[in-house]
């Protein structure tokens, strides 16, 4: 079930979504340690902040010494900028690969004619790959979603299929759905049929049952939220064993926090992920309720660690 994806294998097929404020260095370095991921997708990007090395931008760009290989995930408007920051990418970091953001429904960013917008439009989508293409020997993803307020995916596939990227990414919803929709797997074996290089569906994925079955019909999935609520769902997928404690990887968590952020960040820190690792568990109100109100991050990791050991003797 390996992948090829370029020049690279993949060991397992499940990968990390590109998440803006949560797949940072701490969250991949996390799940890198745990293992079974396939590959990893940096938070988004933007190739103009790397253009003019936006503070934040670079920070972003951390790396780590890493088992399952990272890709950095650009976004942007602009063919120029983007190759820019491929050749950026490839030069300057130990990034492994470069994933093109199609598919963001924020407003900041379709604003900006980048991201989602991109689906309007297949000939800037085509301009843009070129660029990259031509401007990285890196393995090259985009990820995509099935169309902006109407589904032209198909379209845009073949598009992508002819400017040779290596593998493609879909998040199986409408720009115009949030979460209220559940995700539409429907047209995956269609796209599977068109499109060469591997693809990746992307959408609702929670469990590793779930992830198993998808695998039937597409050559890799990508997990988002799933993997934040449960950080071990990629040791369940790949059927590794011993599986870590939960405690054991709270810990970790706040030790890589304190390793990677300036002190005044580490409670933000924990309250971002705070949000998506508690959602499903049954003290969750609780959990939260104790992070958000804390002004402390040391009380906030007692507390935390605390409420999950109440938790896990349920
Ligand atoms: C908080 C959050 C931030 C996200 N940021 C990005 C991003 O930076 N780039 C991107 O391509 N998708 C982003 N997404 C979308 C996810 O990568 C993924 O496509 C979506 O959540 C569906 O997958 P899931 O059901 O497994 O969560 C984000 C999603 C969430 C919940």
């Amino acid at each position: 079930m390996a992948l090829k994806i370029g020049n690279l294998d993949i060991k397992y097929p499940a990968v990390l979504s590109p998440m803006a404020a949560l797949t940072d260095i701490v969250y991949r370095r996390l799940l890198d340690e745990i293992g079974g991921v396939g590959f990893m997708v940096s938070e988004m990007i933007s190739a103009e902040g790397i253009r003019r090395g936006n503070r934040k931008t670079v920070e972003m760009m951390r790396s780590f010494d890493f088992k399952s290989p990272q890709f950095l995930q650009l976004f942007g408007p602009e063919p120029d900028a983007m190759a820019d920051a491929a050749r950026f990418v490839e030069n300057e970091t130990s990034f492994s690969g470069i994933d093109i953001n199609m598919g963001c429904p924020a407003t900041k960013v379709v604003k900006r004619d980048a991201g989602s917008a991109l689906l309007k439009n297949p000939g800037q989508i085509a301009r843009i790959v070129r660029a990259v293409r031509n401007n990285t020997s890196l393995p090259l993803t985009v990820k995509i979603r099935l169309g902006f307020t109407k589904v032209n995916v198909l379209e845009v596939v073949d598009v992508l299929e002819s400017e040779g990227i290596d593998a493609l990414t879909i998040h199986f919803r409408l720009r115009a759905e949030r979460y209220d929709v559940p995700a539409n797997w429907g047209y995956a074996a269609e796209i599977k049929n068109r499109f060469s290089s591997p693809l990746i569906g992307n959408g609702d994925i929670f469990s590793a049952a779930q992830a198993l079955e998808k695998l039937d019909v597409v050559d890799g999935v990508m997990v988002g939220r799933g993997a934040i609520e449960d950080p071990l769902i990629f040791h369940k997928i790949a059927g590794i064993s011993p599986v870590p404690g939960m405690t054991e990887i709270i810990k970790r968590l706040m030790e890589l926090i304190v390793e990677y952020y300036p002190e005044k960040f580490w409670l933000l820190r924990l309250k971002a992920y705070t949000r998506f690792i508690v959602a499903k568990r049954p003290n969750a109100k609780k959990i939260r309720q104790k992070i958000y109100t804390a002004t402390d991050f040391s009380d906030a990791r007692n507390y935390f660690l605390q409420l999950l050991s109440e938790n896990e003797h349920c």
